[in-house]
């Protein structure tokens, strides 16, 4: 086992280790490169905060990443973009399919976003900006130094905005986080993971390191004797003979997306007669936990903590989805299933038994649709909120103040594919999931019908002492309003991008 100070927190990003809750004021920019010269001498000073924990933690942190357009202009030569992911190079708009597998249709379709959805509104880098509350402006000023000014041009500062610990809905938001195994505590081999665990090998969120497959996700690897700049860049783990350019990076996706606060609460309102405990419960249901954070499930497990959340539950012994139903935004999003199903961990030649009928798909009812294991598909999410808060009691009156409103949805992941896209595709926007037909999540589902012609705009509740509980007509309460991929690189990275001559990299893989 390694001890966590072994770990190379001093080449990583800060926001792979931290969420940065207590600096409050944030700042985002979409910068395009303006004069590369200038940007790369503003990039090998930068102030990049990096993951090494403090005594007395920074009131100031600045983070960057860039798009594969971003990494181009700055002269990374071809043979290195080309061993990105190919989400990464062709991005999140990258074609219809795609678009329509993240739910990107309708309302929802890149066309009709304000930026992210072509070469010219897709930025080169991503910068993000925290600050203690009051600081952010002298911490601006810090950051727009001449240079800058030379380097940059502003495409787009996204909206943030400090409503709390709640996202614009009013649920209290950031609880679930995966835990990152930086002293190798766990093992990945599946013969001793059959559970769900939140603790997650750090090649899942790091690029570099063995993922929960026990391997290293493919990236760029430079040839030292072809490329004297990548000297100063770490040694692959899995090739010592190549330097890593990805190692200690990670991907970052970001996507816009706006709430429409007033009409979340109005729907439900109306659909809860007016009945406020009513709406409240139907809200829980949708999330999967209380405005509070309690999660449904709370009642149900022995010796779970209402008070701190309790984040350590799975949904085994809630397998028809009774308390926290199946299509809830949180059970989702992270189904906390192990790599076998639930109930077929017994002990000896029985439980041995029971695994191989159920691995085998024995006896299976139709409606057990064993879905993925989880530990595949965590995102470590890093989002902030945008817009005035509106609480609930006050967007359900007719006259609530509309405003903009919604959640710069970030999270970063080793594979955008794996993680992202099929968190994204297979259990939000499908509308088959886990045995439900035609039932997307209820908070981001786009409504539109099927190619079938079916509807998808319902959320089902089971009701153990009656029929299922049916909410149709769902209004889409979250629309898309921009986004993009991006490479946040580790800090020797950094130094390599800034130091590329101006004609572009001389490197090969
Ligand atoms: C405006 C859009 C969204 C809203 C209002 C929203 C709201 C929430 C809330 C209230 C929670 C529970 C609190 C917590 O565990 O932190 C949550 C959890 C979560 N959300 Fe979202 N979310 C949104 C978009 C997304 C998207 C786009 C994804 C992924 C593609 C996502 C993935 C997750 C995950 C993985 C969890 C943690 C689940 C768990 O581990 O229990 N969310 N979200």
């Amino acid at each position: 086992m390694k001890k966590s100070n072994d770990f190379e927190f001093d080449d990583l990003q800060g926001l792979l280790r931290f969420g940065y809750g207590k600096l409050t004021d944030t700042c985002f920019m979409l910068l395009n490169i303006a004069n590369v010269d200038a940007a790369k001498q503003w990039l090998n000073t930068a102030p990049i905060s990096n993951a090494v924990t403090m005594d007395s933690p920074p009131d100031t942190a600045l983070q960057i990443a860039f798009s594969v357009h971003g990494l181009r202009i700055l002269g990374v030569s071809e043979s290195i973009i080309g061993d990105f992911s190919d989400e990464f190079i062709h991005g999140m708009t990258r074609n219809e399919n795609s678009s329509r597998r993240l739910g990107d249709i309708g309302r929802n379709a890149p066309e009709r976003w304000e930026w992210g959805n072509d070469s010219v509104t897709m930025p080169h880098i991503l910068l993000l900006l925290y600050a203690k509350k009051g600081d952010l402006e002298a911490w601006r000023k810090t950051v727009e130094d001449d240079r800058f000014s030379q380097a940059f041009q502003l495409l787009r500062q996204l909206p943030t905005s400090d409503i709390g610990r709640v996202e614009p809905f009013g649920f209290d938001d950031g609880i679930s986080q995966p835990t990152i195994d930086w002293t190798y505590r766990q093992s990945t081999d599946p013969h001793e993971r059959d559970r769900y665990s939140n603790l997650l090998a750090v090649g899942e969120m790091v690029l570099g390191y063995p993922n929960e497959y026990g391997q290293y996700t493919a990236r760029p690897l430079i040839n030292p004797k072809k490329d004297q700049l990548a000297t100063g860049l770490p040694d692959a783990e899995d090739d010592p003979a190549l330097k890593d350019f990805a190692r200690n990076g990670t991907y970052l996706v970001l996507r816009e997306l706006g709430q429409d606060v007033p009409g979340f609460w109005q729907f439900l309102d109306k659909a809860s007669s007016s009945k406020s405990k009513k709406r409240e419960h139907l809200a829980a249901a949708m999330v999967g936990r209380e405005r509070n954070g309690t999660p449904l499930i709370a009642e149900h497990i022995p010796g779970i903590s209402r008070k701190d959340h309790g984040n350590h539950f799975t949904y085994d012994l809630d397998a028809k989805g009774n308390h926290c139903p199946m299509s809830a935004h949180i059970r989702r999003a992270n189904p906390r299933t192990g790599d076998l199903p639930g109930g077929v961990t017994g002990l000896g030649i029985v439980g041995f038994i029971n695994r191989l009928i159920k691995i085998l798909g024995f006896g299976q009812k139709p409606e057990e649709d064993l879905i993925a294991s989880s530990r595949f598909h965590r995102l470590l999410r890093r989002g902030r909120s945008y817009g005035p808060f509106l609480a609930p009691e006050d967007a359900i009156k007719p006259d609530a103040p509309v405003a903009e409103r919604g959640l710069q949805f970030i999270c970063l992941v080793a594979n955008i594919s794996r993680q992202f896209e099929f968190v994204q595709n297979a259990w939000i926007v499908n509308g088959k999931f886990n045995g439900l037909q035609e039932e997307p999540d209820p908070l981001l589902g786009n409504r539109e019908p099927l190619l079938s012609g079916g509807s998808t705009d319902h959320f089902n509740r089971p009701d153990p002492s009656g029929p299922m509980q049916k909410t149709c007509h769902l209004p889409q309460f979250v629309t898309v309003h921009g986004g993009g991929y991006f490479f946040m690189p580790g800090l020797r990275a950094l130094k390599y991008i800034s130091a590329l001559p101006a004609n572009g990299g001389n490197s090969s893989s």
